[in-house]
């Protein structure tokens, strides 16, 4: 079979598929059973620990022929070492598979997924991904643990900063861009790795926002909203899949069958392997569905589960389950074959060696186009959320700035929480990308004012005594990166310890002085005191690598902030859960009493999905649709126009909301179903179109199958979610 000519599972012609499948049937054939279960077994080596390791004797079982897949393990020559021991001293010398949590970025570490999301930029994205499977690729790994595609809809959860956010929509584009930008056109590939869509799933619906807590969603949900971008992913040609560590309404995903074949498998014909989460079959015990490991096994392997992750779980049950009769040869045969399956789709049997090349990780890994491609997107992520009397850009014949605050000079935190293989020494802090930038032109002076969650205030005088002799003031704020992410969720979700104060304070001393605030956070914040305090307030996120450079040049305006929000900031954490997919309710808010509203607190969030500023402005003209009424297998086009009514240029991202306002089940006030991120020159204008057909029209029906209906729906096109004017149209009956 030549290198070239295999494609992953779905493009292989069908001779190739054949040869596939003969060559998996025959290896199959010369297996013990005990190298079966190593074909289904996955540790973690030590160059990373991503949970309670239970079991370090990884290699030995490796050269015992009982592990058959490694993560947590990279380098050309590391891979290689423990390859060859796999290949050269075990009976069948079946290749290992290296796998790695290659989140976002490999050494070239780009803004966190919910950051980069902001940048509402698909083929940016899927650049990303590319390059980070490249670099990845280069360094032995054959296949990482992502992209994360969980709906969350609550900030006090750590692991939104792995996601794209609120939206089912933008949520499923998401997905399909990073499947995509990982797996490339061809996995035998040497810069392309397999990716894995997790958390599978409504692992962001967790309760309280609490990690690994219970999830209890009406089946309506998990298919309106948790399901859709797992679908995108196998529409995507994932290969790998990774059940979430939670319960769905009483069944922890690890154990369900009817999630793991009915839904994945039967219903969606998703042909890949499915992987666990961390020790998560062993879970079943606590879960209290499993009384020991051998009950916990058994279903595990019931239910669809491929390779079990680190747990030891299949390594010391499987053989005794088989052996009693109680999980069929047949059911280890099927995993063992979807393990086999994707190795060769990787060109592995081909030569097991070749992801291991140091020549490669040499000119690979941080290359200037890779850390370029990382500060384009640190950029494109930032977004602008206030800026007041056009604080910002800050002029740059500034004499001296004052930049203040806790992470003034962070350099590894803005790698944020899961920076896998990157290097905070390869980061410049904002202050010393400042410093770079203007050399001695502009005095700038750092003071770190607080620390980022103590009540030390003994630095707050110097603070506010740098801001008043200073031209102009830069607060540095946040969280720590370890503040989000796995097992790190919030219950207050404000900025952290004296931050507040500090701006306020600050702010107050250079009054009349422009003052802006930079934000690295993995997680919307209920930031409404640091919004009344500051006039400018730049969402970075975790930007990653480039991140210092990339907040320099927008600070000054040699860039201009186009990111938009993919998950809406509340006023206050008492609002939580919200989404801009609101539902009217039978007694919508209004000014009477009894309708659906808090005494303390507007409806609305702080921030809106899809909100950002720009250094520009932009207006919309009237929404113009081709018809009136469309036919049920027909289209309607809308058009409008957008004009830069500004004096910079700028990029806007137009977004089409849909409401259809009479159905079967109650829909959503509004739902995106387009965007078009355009740029334009001052007073320059464009035509932005979107057609509209029977697909942005589908919704989950009563028996939770797609379903379109005649009737009325509502268009609307704006800069943000806040959007409420819009045009009808009338879809007509078949
Ligand atoms: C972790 C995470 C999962 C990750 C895996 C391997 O617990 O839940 O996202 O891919 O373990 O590190």
């Amino acid at each position: 079979m030549s290198k070239k000519s295999l494609k992953s599972q779905k493009v292989c012609s069908k001779p190739l598929a054949d040869k596939l499948e003969r060559k998996i049937e025959t290896l199959l054939a010369k297996m013990t059973l005990a190298e079966k279960i190593g074909q289904m077994t996955l540790f973690t080596a030590m160059w990373a620990e991503t949970g309670p390791t239970i079991d370090r004797n990884f290699l030995q079982y490796v050269r015992e022929g009982r592990c058959g897949s490694i993560f947590n393990a990279y380098t050309a020559e590391y891979t290689r070492s423990l390859q060859k021991v796999a290949v050269e001293e075990t009976r069948l010398g079946i290749p290992l598979l290296f796998g790695f949590d290659v989140i976002h970025g490999h050494r070239s570490i780009f803004p966190i997924p919910l950051g980069e999301a902001c940048s509402w930029d698909l083929e940016l994205m899927k650049r990303s991904a590319r390059i980070a499977a490249t670099e990845a690729a280069a360094e032995g790994i054959h296949w990482t643990f992502a992209p994360m595609v969980d709906i969350a809809r609550d900030p006090r959860w750590g692991r939104v900063a792995e996601g794209a956010g609120e939206d089912v929509w933008l949520g499923c584009r998401i997905a399909e861009a990073r499947v995509r930008g990982f797996q490339g056109e061809d996995l035998t590939a040497d810069d392309t790795v397999l990716a894995c869509a997790k958390h599978f799933a409504a692992y962001g619906g967790a309760e309280a926002g609490r990690d690994y807590n219970i999830v209890d969603v009406s089946e309506r949900t998990l298919a309106e909203v948790y399901l859709p971008p797992f679908k995108a992913c196998v529409d995507a040609n994932v290969r790998t899949f990774m059940p979430a560590f939670n319960e769905i309404a009483g069944m922890p995903c690890t154990a369900s069958r009817t999630l793991l074949t009915e839904t994945l498998r039967q219903k969606w014909g998703f042909t890949g392997m499915v992987v666990t989460d961390y020790t998560a079959i062993n879970e079943l015990i606590p879960h209290g569905v499993a009384a020991d490991l051998t009950q916990a096994g058994q279903l595990a392997i019931e239910a669809g589960v491929d390779m079990d992750m680190q747990g030891g779980v299949y390594f010391t049950q499987l053989e005794a389950l088989v052996n009693a009769g109680k999980v069929l040869p047949a059911a280890i045969d099927e995993g063992v074959r979807r393990v086999l399956r994707v190795k060769i789709e990787l060109g592995l049997f081909d030569d097991p060696y070749r992801y291991c090349c140091e020549k490669r990780e040499k000119s690979r890994v941080l290359s200037p186009e890779h850390k370029a491609a990382a500060q384009k997107a640190a950029e494109k992520s930032m977004v602008l959320l206030k800026n007041e009397d056009d604080t910002l850009p800050f002029a740059k014949n500034l004499r001296s700035l004052a930049v203040i605050g806790p992470l003034a000079e962070s350099q590894l935190e803005l790698l944020g929480n899961w920076y896998g293989a990157g290097d905070g020494n390869q980061v410049v802090s904002v202050a010393a990308a400042l410093r770079e930038k203007f050399g001695k032109s502009v005095n700038i002076t750092t003071i770190k004012g607080c620390e980022v969650d103590d009540e030390d205030d003994s630095q707050l005088k110097a603070a506010v005594t740098a801001a008043k002799k200073a031209d102009a003031v830069l607060l540095v704020l946040g969280e720590y990166g370890n503040m989000s992410g796995e097992a790190a969720c919030r219950v207050d979700i404000d900025l952290p310890g004296l931050q507040n104060r500090l701006a306020e304070e600050v702010t107050a001393a250079a009054r009349g002085k422009p003052v802006a605030a930079v934000l690295f956070n993995g997680r919307p914040l209920a930031i409404s005191r640091l919004a009344k305090a500051v006039p400018a307030i730049l969402e970075a996120w975790f930007p990653g690598t480039m991140g210092g450079q990339a907040i320099a040049e927008m600070l000054f305006g040699d860039t201009s902030p186009s990111g938009r929000l993919v998950m809406s900031f509340p006023r206050h954490i008492g609002q939580i859960p919200i989404y801009y997919t609101a539902k009217n309710t039978g007694r919508p808010i209004s000014s009477d009493k009894y309708t659906s509203k808090y005494l303390d607190c507007p409806n609305t969030p702080l921030f809106a999905f899809g909100h950002g500023l720009t250094y520009t402005t932009f207006s919309y003209g009237p929404l113009r649709l081709s018809a009136a009424e469309m036919p049920m297998n027909g289209e309607i086009t809308v058009s409008i126009t957008v004009t830069n009514t500004g004096n910079r240029a700028g990029e806007e991202v137009v977004q089409l909301y849909l409401r259809d306002l009479i159905a079967c089940v109650t829909r959503p006030l509004k739902e995106l179903k387009g965007f078009k991120k355009i740029s334009l020159e001052p007073g320059a204008a464009a035509e932005v179109k979107f057609t509209i057909t029977a697909a942005e029209l589908t919704f989950v029906g009563p028996d939770l199958e797609p379903l379109i209906e005649p009737g009325e729906f509502e268009v609307m096109i704006g800069g943000s979610s806040s959007v409420a004017d819009g045009q009808r149209f009338t879809l007509l009956p078949k």
